[in-house]
């Protein structure tokens, strides 16, 4: 581990402050979308998790092994503390800092941009805090050097599988084939490219919808989804009555995963009506297919996710790393 810390020290990252010297108008953008603060140093030495648009988990060192996640998390939607997903009570859970799983390093890893250091004390350090430049365009040293077209990535010339992957690197991935997925728990709804890949409308348009369809690269101002689905079902064939619903309400549902958090299940379909919690979770034509059995359910759990590192809690089964 490291070793690879000290491997990865050589990838030339130039930091926002570089890239918004010549791009000062994305960087003035992405700077104020939820990538950008996903991670923030706390004055007290707590690291913030999230950005508070759902909920915030704060994390901090307990000693040169070990780092905790504290058992209460901010949310949004109760202006109060409560629970952190996962966890049972307030004492926090405590990882060491070079587990096998490096869970905690994990956590840096998805929430900050470039290489994460050790610092004196072991403590770890991001490189630079949040989801920024660098996480998708790759290290971009070289290009901002000598800015050319050809070195460095441009996510607007992949193709909608290859976008979703990159995406996916954090938003986790659609799963591998013949790797089973446990739809029925909440939770996994926040992994959008999971669902995103199931859905018909991704399947068979040749590559035309990707997460670039309805997110916009630098900012987290919605885009007109509803003109979106209009592009290519100009006139959809409904005998139920819509009225002036959302197209995504119907077909995008919003899916609790706990009383706190709710995300949107990316695989578009057709859901059974009146959308119950449970009608939610999959299009109806998945959902009478028959599946898995709920005890064979509760051990395959999120085997999607690579690289393991997952906790059991309560009714839910299991919950992956966040
Ligand atoms: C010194 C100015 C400069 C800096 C610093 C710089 N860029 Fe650029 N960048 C450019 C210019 C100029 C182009 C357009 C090149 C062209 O069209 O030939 C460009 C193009 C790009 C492109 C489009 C590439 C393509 O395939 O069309 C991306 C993406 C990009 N920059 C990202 C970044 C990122 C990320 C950083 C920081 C790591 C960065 N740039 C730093 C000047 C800069
Ligand atoms: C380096 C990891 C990483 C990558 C790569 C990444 N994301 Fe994210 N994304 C995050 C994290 C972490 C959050 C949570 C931010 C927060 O705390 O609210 C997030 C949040 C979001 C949100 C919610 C924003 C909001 O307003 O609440 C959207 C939408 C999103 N990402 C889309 C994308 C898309 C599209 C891509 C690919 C082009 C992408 N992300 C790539 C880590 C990543
Ligand atoms: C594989 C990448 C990944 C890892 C590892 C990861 N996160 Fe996240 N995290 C994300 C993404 C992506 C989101 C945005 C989820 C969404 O809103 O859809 C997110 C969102 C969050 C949020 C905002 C609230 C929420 O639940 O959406 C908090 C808080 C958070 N993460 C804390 C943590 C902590 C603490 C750890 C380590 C124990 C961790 N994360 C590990 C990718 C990751
Ligand atoms: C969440 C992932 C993500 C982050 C973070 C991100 N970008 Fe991008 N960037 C993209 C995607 C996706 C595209 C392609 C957009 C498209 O073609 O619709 C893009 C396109 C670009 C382009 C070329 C097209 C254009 O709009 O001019 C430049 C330049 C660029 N990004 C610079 C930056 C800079 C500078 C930062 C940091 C301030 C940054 N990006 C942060 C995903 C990201
Ligand atoms: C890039 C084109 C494209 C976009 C954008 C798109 N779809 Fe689709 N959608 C398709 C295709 C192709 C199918 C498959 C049709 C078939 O099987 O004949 C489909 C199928 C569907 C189905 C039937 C589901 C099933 O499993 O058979 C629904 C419902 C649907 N789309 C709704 C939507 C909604 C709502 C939106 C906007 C949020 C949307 N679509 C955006 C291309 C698209
Ligand atoms: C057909 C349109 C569509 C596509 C394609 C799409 N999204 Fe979304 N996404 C939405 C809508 C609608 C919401 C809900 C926005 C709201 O509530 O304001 C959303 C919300 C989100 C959120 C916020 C958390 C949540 O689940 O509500 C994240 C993160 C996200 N999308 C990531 C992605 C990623 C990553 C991809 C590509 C794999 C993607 N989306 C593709 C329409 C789309
Ligand atoms: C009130 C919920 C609801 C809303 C709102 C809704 N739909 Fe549907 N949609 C359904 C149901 C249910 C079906 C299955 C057929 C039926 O019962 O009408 C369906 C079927 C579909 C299909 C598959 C049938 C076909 O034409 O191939 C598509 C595509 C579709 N809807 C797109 C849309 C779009 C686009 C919008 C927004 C303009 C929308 N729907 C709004 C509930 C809804």
């Amino acid at each position: 581990m490291i070793l690879a810390l000290a491997a990865a020290l050589a990838v030339p990252y130039a930091g926002t402050a570089a890239c918004g010297a010549c791009h000062g108008e994305i960087a003035k953008s992405q700077g104020g979308t939820a990538h950008a603060s996903a991670l923030k140093a706390g004055a007290d030495g707590r690291w913030a998790f999230g950005s508070g648009v759902q909920a915030i988990t704060y994390v901090s060192q307990v000693d040169e092994d070990s780092y905790l996640e504290h058992g209460l998390s901010w949310y949004r939607k109760a202006d109060r503390l409560h629970f952190t997903p996962g966890h049972e009570d307030a004492k926090g859970v405590r990882y060491r800092t070079f587990a096998a799983d490096s869970a905690i390093m994990r956590c840096f890893g998805c929430h900050s941009t470039g290489t994460v250091r050790l610092a004196e004390g072991r403590k770890l350090q991001p490189a630079e805090p949040g989801v920024r430049c660098e996480a998708c365009h790759g290290a971009g040293g070289e290009h901002a050097k000598k800015p050319e077209v050809g070195n460095i990535r441009h996510p607007g010339k992949l193709d909608a599988a290859a976008v979703n992957n990159l995406c996916g690197e954090c938003h986790r991935m659609p799963p591998a084939q013949g790797v089973a997925t446990n739809w029925e728990n909440p939770w996994n709804t926040r992994h959008q490219p999971v669902y995103l890949s199931q859905a018909a409308c991704f399947l068979k348009s040749g590559g035309q919808l990707s997460c670039l369809s309805c997110h916009r690269a630098h900012s987290d101002e919605p885009m007109n989804v509803e003109a979106k689905c209009a592009e290519c079902h100009a006139k959809p064939r409904h005998v139920t009555a819509v009225g002036k619903q959302r197209c995504v309400e119907c077909h995008m549902p919003k899916v609790e995963a706990s009383e706190w958090l709710a995300f949107t299940n990316h695989w578009i379909g057709v859901y059974e009506l009146p959308l119950t919690p449970r009608n939610r979770l999959r299009p109806r034509a998945e959902r009478t297919r028959g599946g898995l059995t709920p005890g064979l359910r509760k051990q395959v759990g999120e085997v999607f996710e690579r690289g393991g590192g997952f906790r059991a809690i309560g009714s839910v089964g299991f919950f992956g790393d966040r």
